[in-house]
């Protein structure tokens, strides 16, 4: 008699007794199959604890916390077997994720730029947060302005800044452990002037300063710049600000329009270009949007080839085309190109007085902050070569306030 599917199921739970005798073989197979998965797992599962248990063993003995030969944070970033040495040093304390204590890693660009886009979507800190800002040196060699920037930092509250360095790669600044610069060279890689390996660099300062919650303004500075006014002067009128200092503007000329490709439509139309010095100052905001693009980027390290200068156009144009209004389309970093001459004027000791330092500082023009005219139009100046350094050194007291 053929029993419907429902009863076979309900039978079987129902009365244990009506088993048959294929049914019983049935079961005795499938007890003895469960019986052997089960021993298996019990051996191999003793046997890997085991090695496990040696393998912890071994480890927590080389990498004893005081084995005088090891530096155990080295471990926490650089080598892939982090877990139990992480869980000694505790890599995830809230002090590193908020302020890398080294500046060395060795995250690739992209892997870079993707942690420091990341943003919290918590408005409070969990921790009490000083504005910075974000000095960030871009150099082929040697600072020959350091001990103006030494004097400028001294007895400054270090809460309220952070130092960072892009060399060539290589180049080490040879600097005590006493100086502000000291540790603050970050991961560098190969640039040429004039290319996107520029635009790359500055990329890569951006994004290193990020790492740092408390960093707040960005300000990009090369090895021939100098401060003109003190540091208390220079850090409010930055933290200040409602917009960032990107120079901006429409050049219809073969220097402006004419480095424009028609081959980045329809994502950048000629009417988007916009031209700048590429000596830039951005609010946390924007550094974060910089670091963030790929779509314009990638147009520009496509067709801004050599006669374009992607440094002088990306940052200008792309913040043109999706964040104008946070802009004040001008540069706070003095430059003079009235010499008729590819580069700007560059300062050495015999034009360095009281008065060109003071006409620097104030010529007489009125500039817009906060939309109020201020007679405070750059905070630094270029360019100066090393010999400038002693003259200046003797009147920065007098005239620059520190
Ligand atoms: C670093 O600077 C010190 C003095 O400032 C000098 O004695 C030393 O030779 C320099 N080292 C290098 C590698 O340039
Ligand atoms: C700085 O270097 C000196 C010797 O070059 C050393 O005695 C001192 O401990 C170092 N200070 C720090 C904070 O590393
Ligand atoms: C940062 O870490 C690197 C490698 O781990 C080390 O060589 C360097 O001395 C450290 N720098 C500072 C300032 O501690
Ligand atoms: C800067 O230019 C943008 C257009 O790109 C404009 O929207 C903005 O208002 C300008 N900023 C100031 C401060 O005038
Ligand atoms: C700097 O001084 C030299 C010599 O006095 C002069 O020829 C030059 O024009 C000055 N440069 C600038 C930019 O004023
Ligand atoms: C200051 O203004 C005068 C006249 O407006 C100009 O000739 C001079 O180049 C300016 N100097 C600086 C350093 O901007
Ligand atoms: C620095 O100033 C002193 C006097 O104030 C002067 O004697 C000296 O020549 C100046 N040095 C330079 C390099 O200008």
């Amino acid at each position: 008699m053929a029993r419907s599917k429902k009863e076979d199921v309900e039978g079987r739970f129902n009365s244990p007794v009506s088993i048959t005798a294929a049914d019983s073989s049935i079961s005795l197979l499938k007890l003895m199959s469960i019986l052997i998965i089960f021993v298996v797992g019990v051996v191999v599962g003793l046997a890997s604890s085991s090695h496990i248990d040696r393998y912890f063993t071994f480890q927590s003995d080389q990498f004893n916390l005081n084995h005088p030969y090891v530096d155990t944070r080295q471990f926490c970033f650089n080598t892939p077997k982090i877990v139990v040495n992480c869980a000694r040093e505790d890599c995830l304390s809230m002090d590193s994720f908020i302020k890398p204590h080294n500046l060395s890693h060795r995250m690739k660009d992209d892997e870079l730029f993707w942690r420091a886009s990341l943003v919290p979507q918590k408005e409070e800190f969990p921790f009490k947060r000083v504005s910075r800002v974000a000095f960030m040196f871009m150099t082929r060699g040697p600072l020959p302005m350091l001990p103006l920037w030494e004097r400028f930092f001294k007895g400054q509250d270090v809460e309220k800044y952070s130092i960072y360095v892009h060399t060539l790669p290589g180049f080490e600044l040879n600097v005590t452990n006493t100086s502000v610069f000291y540790g603050r060279q970050i991961p560098s890689q190969h640039v040429e002037w004039g290319s996107v390996l520029l635009v790359d660099a500055e990329k890569r300062l951006l994004a290193n300063a990020l790492l740092d919650f408390s960093n707040e303004r960005f300000v990009l500075l090369s090895e021939s710049c100098i401060p003109i006014y003190n540091f208390p002067t220079v850090y409010n009128y930055l933290i200040g600000s409602l917009h960032s200092f990107v120079e901006s503007y429409d050049d219809p000329s073969r220097y402006g329009r004419g480095r424009y490709s028609r081959r980045m439509r329809p994502d950048i139309r000629l009417s988007d270009w916009r031209k700048g010095s590429q000596w830039f100052e951005l609010h946390r905001n924007l550094a974060i949007k910089i670091v963030s693009d790929t779509k314009y980027y990638t147009l520009f390290r496509k067709y801004c080839k050599p006669s374009c200068y992607p440094d002088e156009h990306y940052i200008p144009t792309y913040l043109h085309m999706f964040y104008g209004p946070l802009s004040a389309n001008r540069t706070v970093t003095y430059v003079d190109w009235s010499v008729l001459s590819p580069h700007p004027a560059s300062y050495s000791a015999s034009n360095i007085t009281e008065s060109f330092v003071q006409s620097l500082r104030n010529n007489r023009t009125l500039c817009s902050y906060n939309s109020q005219e201020i007679p405070i139009c750059y905070l630094f100046a270029r360019k100066f070569d090393a010999s400038a350094l002693e003259p200046l050194l003797n009147i920065t007291s007098e005239v620059m306030g520190f």
